[in-house]
């Protein structure tokens, strides 16, 4: 099941976050709070969307986020900026990752998206492997300025 995440939700979410060789340098599993207070945000922000993937036996295995971005070029066109795509190491490679990008691509088109896009650490190469299957295509260089 992907189903809009919950507050219940949150520590699951960032044992996902950290469950990774980048993820674990920068997140903290011990203090929540940062965590409850990002939720809180999102849940009151009707553009950006939080789900997670819940196995059969009700656990969170997976996540993602999405936010909805208005803009001016492409004639106005709405597109969707996908972000913290994570599964558990333990249930990698059994197309949950996948579900959930394809889940993401249904609510673009049901927001009338004519884009969807990413940003990527260039050292995944499993999820490079996992966009380009789904019709992704590498057309733009990210650039990032650390504000702290
Ligand atoms: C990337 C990630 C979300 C993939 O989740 P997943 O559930 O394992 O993905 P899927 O099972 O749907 O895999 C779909 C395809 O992606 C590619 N893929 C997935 N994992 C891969 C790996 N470790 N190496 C190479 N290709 C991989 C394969 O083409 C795979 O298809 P196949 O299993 O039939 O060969 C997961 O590995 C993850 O959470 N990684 C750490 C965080 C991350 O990189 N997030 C994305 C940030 S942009």
């Amino acid at each position: 099941v992907i189903r809009p995440a919950t507050p219940d939700d949150v520590a699951a979410i960032v044992n996902l976050l950290a469950d990774d060789p980048l993820g674990r340098i920068r997140e903290d599993t011990e203090d929540l709070k940062p965590y409850h207070d990002a939720f809180e945000l999102i849940a009151a922000d009707p553009r950006t969307s939080l789900a997670v993937y819940q196995d059969d036996a009700q656990s969170v295995i997976g996540c993602i986020q999405l936010t909805f971005i208005a803009g001016m070029s492409y004639r106005g066109e709405r597109r969707c900026l996908i972000e913290d795509l994570r599964v558990a190491t333990t249930h990698r490679r059994r197309g949950v990752g996948s579900a959930l990008v394809s889940w993401a691509l249904d609510q673009a088109r049901l927001q009338d998206c004519g884009l969807v896009e990413l940003f990527m650490h260039r050292d995944r190469v499993a999820s490079r492997q996992l966009y380009e299957r789904l019709g992704f295509g590498q057309e733009h260089d990210g650039f990032r300025l650390r504000m702290r």
